[in-house]
């Protein structure tokens, strides 16, 4: 794994991201980059800021979530696999009930809450060869599209939790954020952080 992912408490992982240009330097060797660490950490998705690039890139494949559910129709299913890229992303519309659904994130080891988001998004994004798509998704693709999404404007799953949640993970977070957790993968700590 060629990019250590930043922990939570890390300051890069709450910038704004910027968009990127076709000629931006080895993208696509950064993209194989970001699905090798995605993978080996058992993620789902991995946003560029969450390996220190603050540009407005990440990359999905949700298969593992494809049986998860059994209510879910077979487009659904088939939406989630295979690897999906995202570039200058813009959620053009949220509509749908919002409903609640256990989230995790490579940056927040062990950490895994449930957060209420709408249902259904429209998407506009360009895909690894700057071809613009405009969808609508649903379902469970939307779920990981909306956390991913987060992250390029800084934002964390644990964000979206109530103020009374966010003080029962306090201590839990901030070991997080001075390295004292387990986890299998690399990881870049934040420095000079207060013991
Ligand atoms: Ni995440």
């Amino acid at each position: 794994m060629k990019f250590p992912i930043l922990a939570y408490g890390h300051p890069n992982l709450r910038k704004v991201a910027k968009d990127i240009t076709p000629d931006y330097p080895d993208l696509q060797q950064l993209i194989d980059d970001m699905f090798e660490a995605m993978y080996e950490s058992n993620g789902v998705g991995l946003a560029a800021p969450q390996i220190d690039q603050s540009i407005r890139l990440f990359v999905i494949d949700a298969e593992p979530f494809a049986e998860l559910d059994e209510s879910m129709t077979e487009t659904q299913k088939a939406q989630l696999k295979g690897q999906k890229v995202f570039i200058n992303a813009q959620i053009l519309e949220e509509s749908g009930k919002e409903w609640a659904f256990t989230e995790g994130c490579l940056s927040i080891p062990g950490i895994n809450e449930d957060v209420t988001r709408q249902e259904k998004i429209k998407i506009k994004y360009l895909d690894r060869d700057f071809n613009e798509h405009i969808e609508e998704i649903d379902g469970l693709l939307a779920r990981v599209i909306q956390h991913e999404y987060d992250h390029l404007d800084g934002i964390l799953f644990t964000d979206h939790l109530s103020s009374f949640k966010k003080r029962l993970l306090k201590r839990k977070l901030e070991n997080i954020s001075k390295g004292k957790v387990n986890v299998d993968y690399r990881m870049k700590f934040p420095k000079n952080n207060n013991k």
